[in-house]
């Protein structure tokens, strides 16, 4: 699509978005505040449910304390736990038969970004029983409100909680795509920390990188309202303050807390004023080759940013005070300290700088899907072609 078409199309997006029903999840914070869960769903009367989670939570036990609480108040659940990291149409429709065939009445998603997107599809998919999953591909497919959705993040990242957005993968085309609606807005966010406490160090430190890729996208991009800025600002405070210290002591309660928190506002924040490059790029690795989200996002963050140049400028040099660094005065130096200040970030999370296993005959096709997924809908500083994106590939392959 030509550039002008992509801005004009984005100043309208941007001036519709004002009359769109935008809300928040009733947000549950603090230790324990997991288990104020039952209480609400004998509040509204909710007797079954499903809870979509992972093979893995389950085996750590994360999610025991929960269930124990849900059996004493008389509350049926049904476990789904088969989600992948990228998470598939096939999971979205195992979990939906298991959802009817059990007659629930609400959705716990239960996890990271995978098991909470997987866990949205599912309650998209109840909204519109007779829509396939690709045909939600991309923006407001649903319209129609869900089934009552509660999202309990065991990661610091996606923000997944706080966003109107599921990103899936469909293997079989190497693809995933994101379906953006606000139906899937949860109704209600549980940030509890002790959840996050056994992350292990490799996702404590990609998916906060992730939660950095959000906040900076949206507040570099051009759909900015005064509120997603304030957020996006106060996240990327928030990480520069608490990332290392999650990273180098898992069982740091208090950091952990501040990262969830960051990860809820960068959450808000994006899922208004949208992703960018970085993203595109990213979800395309994640079709062909199950990057994992955050790693994809860190890696190629540094890349991207550089080649805005100056169209980026004046927001990265607000960035740099938001993260708190000092020294430079001068714009132009600012945004350059805070791109190395967030490339030295990574190093410290022992972040790699390049990503295995791509492919050069791939190139083409995955840049071309990254073009595809954000021209016209992200506001991005510059408009890059699928040709220009190319080489973002090729900067960060090993
Ligand atoms: N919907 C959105 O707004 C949004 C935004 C960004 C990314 N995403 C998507 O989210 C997905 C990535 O989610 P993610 O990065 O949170 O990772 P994930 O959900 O894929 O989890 C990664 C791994 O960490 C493990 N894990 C999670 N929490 C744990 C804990 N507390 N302790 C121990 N292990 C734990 C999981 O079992 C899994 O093996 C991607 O598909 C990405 O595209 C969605
Ligand atoms: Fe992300």
């Amino acid at each position: 699509m030509k550039r002008i078409a992509c801005r004009i199309y984005q100043k309208i997006m941007k001036f519709t978005a004002y009359f769109l029903p935008w809300r928040e999840p009733v947000l549950i914070e603090g230790e324990d505040s997991v288990l104020e869960l039952p209480d609400i769903l004998v509040e509204k009367g909710l007797k079954r449910i499903l809870v979509v989670t992972d093979a893995n939570l389950v085996r750590l036990g994360l999610l025991e304390p929960l269930l124990r609480i849900l059996e004493r108040d008389g509350i049926t659940h049904t476990l789904y736990d088969k989600t992948v990291p990228n998470p598939t149409i096939a999971n979205v429709e195992e979990a939906l038969t298991l959802y009817k065939d059990n007659l629930a009445e609400a959705i716990v998603a239960f996890g990271g970004g995978s098991s909470i997107d997987c866990a949205k599809v599912v309650a998209a998919r109840l909204a519109r029983p007779k829509k396939p999953i690709a045909k939600m591909k991309g923006l407001l497919k649903i319209r129609k409100k869900t089934v009552p959705f509660f999202a309990v993040p065991t990661t610091a990242g996606t923000g997944s909680e706080a966003t109107i957005i599921a990103v899936i993968s469909d293997p079989e085309d190497n693809a995933k795509y994101p379906i953006i609606d606000h139906a899937l807005m949860p109704d209600y966010a549980f940030l509890d920390a002790e959840l996050t406490i056994n992350l292990p160090k490799n996702y404590t430190a990609t998916t906060g990188m992730d939660a950095l890729t959000h906040a900076v996208e949206a507040y570099i991009g051009k759909s900015n309202t005064k509120k997603t800025a304030e957020l996006a600002k106060e996240a990327v405070g928030l990480i520069f303050e608490n990332l290392p210290q999650a990273f180098a002591d898992g069982s740091e309660s208090e950091a952990r807390h501040q990262m969830l928190k960051a990860s809820y506002y960068a959450g808000l924040s994006f899922t208004r004023a949208y992703v960018g490059y970085v993203h595109a790029l990213a979800h395309s690795l994640g079709g062909f080759y199950d990057t994992p989200h955050g790693l994809a996002n860190a890696v190629l963050l540094p890349h991207v940013l550089k080649a805005y140049g100056e169209h980026a400028e004046r927001p990265l040099a607000e960035l740099y005070d938001a993260a708190g660094l000092k020294g430079e005065t001068d714009s132009a130096l600012k945004a350059k300290a805070f791109i190395a200040a967030m490339e030295k970030l990574s190093r410290s999370l022992d972040i790699p700088l390049t990503i295995k296993g791509i492919k050069e005959e791939d190139i083409p096709l995955m840049a071309e899907r990254a073009a595809k997924e954000a021209n016209p809908l992200y506001p991005v500083p510059r408009i890059f072609s699928a040709k220009e994106l190319e080489r973002f590939y090729h900067s960060v392959r090993e």
